[in-house]
């Protein structure tokens, strides 16, 4: 049965946008627990735009199912990794000003890099997922250079608007995970998930986890937060 990781970095988008103490992302984190999540995702980001350092290492110490941290290949976030010691580390490409993170991370162009990032948080007992498209030749690096696991990109599927776009992406995505399940690559899936296209996931078994944050909170300002997570988990549990 899929598991959900709940993501809470937009609990801090609220607080951030009038720099004061409320919402707390950790408060939100001890709702979707007790709502039954299986997880705890936040992205620290270089510029700070939504989670802070001080919300990662609150949640490291009361987060009771586990906790991941999402965060680009930079010597700094590797630093707060090795320190703070998440459950797993998501590897996100990262710019200054996209609205969200807008594409996997390129294996081709940053494979070396990217190695060495998986090698040195793995030495310290992290294991390390790499958020990447469905693409065939992403999925065989990620392969090549030992990941734990990937994070299927499940954006364009989510975002498309016509009929015979959504088609096309969720026929990379199935190809996508039979490829990934095949080289025996743990397979989380995330971005843009909503209580409607989590739907045509059904029958997708090889997919462990999915990471699903905007959707959920935004729902939690209307219905709360425990129930804006038991409305999804029932979904992800009919997978
Ligand atoms: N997975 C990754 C790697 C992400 O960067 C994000 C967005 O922070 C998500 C999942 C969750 O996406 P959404 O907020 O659209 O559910």
């Amino acid at each position: 049965m899929a598991g959900l990781a709940v993501n809470v970095d937009h609990v801090s988008t609220l607080r951030e946008a009038r720099k004061v103490s409320y919402p707390d992302p950790v408060a939100a984190a001890v709702l979707a627990e007790l709502a039954g999540a299986d997880g705890i995702v936040v992205h620290l980001r270089e510029d700070r735009r939504h989670i802070q350092d001080r919300d990662v290492r609150i949640l490291r110490k009361i987060v009771q199912t586990k906790l991941i941290l999402e965060m680009a290949a930079t010597p700094e976030m590797v630093g707060i990794a090795l320190d703070i010691k998440p459950d797993l580390v998501t590897l996100v490409p990262e710019k200054r000003e996209e609205l969200t993170t807008e594409g996997g991370l390129d294996l081709i162009v940053h494979k070396n890099s990217i190695a060495e990032t998986i090698g040195t948080l793995q030495n310290s007992g992290i294991p390390v997922s790499i958020f990447i498209d469905p693409a065939p030749e992403q999925i065989k690096v990620a392969h090549q250079i030992n990941s734990t696991m990937v994070e299927i990109h499940t954006g364009a599927f989510c975002d498309a608007t016509t009929a015979k776009k959504k088609e096309q992406t969720f026929i990379d995505i199935l190809n996508g995970v039979k490829l990934a399940h095949k080289l025996k690559l743990g397979i989380n899936a995330g971005h843009g998930i909503c209580y409607k296209t989590i739907k045509a996931f059904k029958g997708l078994n090889e997919i462990n986890e999915f990471s699903i944050g905007h959707s959920i909170v935004s729902r939690a300002v209307l219905v709360g937060m425990k129930a804006a997570v038991r409305e999804m988990l029932t979904l992800v549990k009919e997978i």
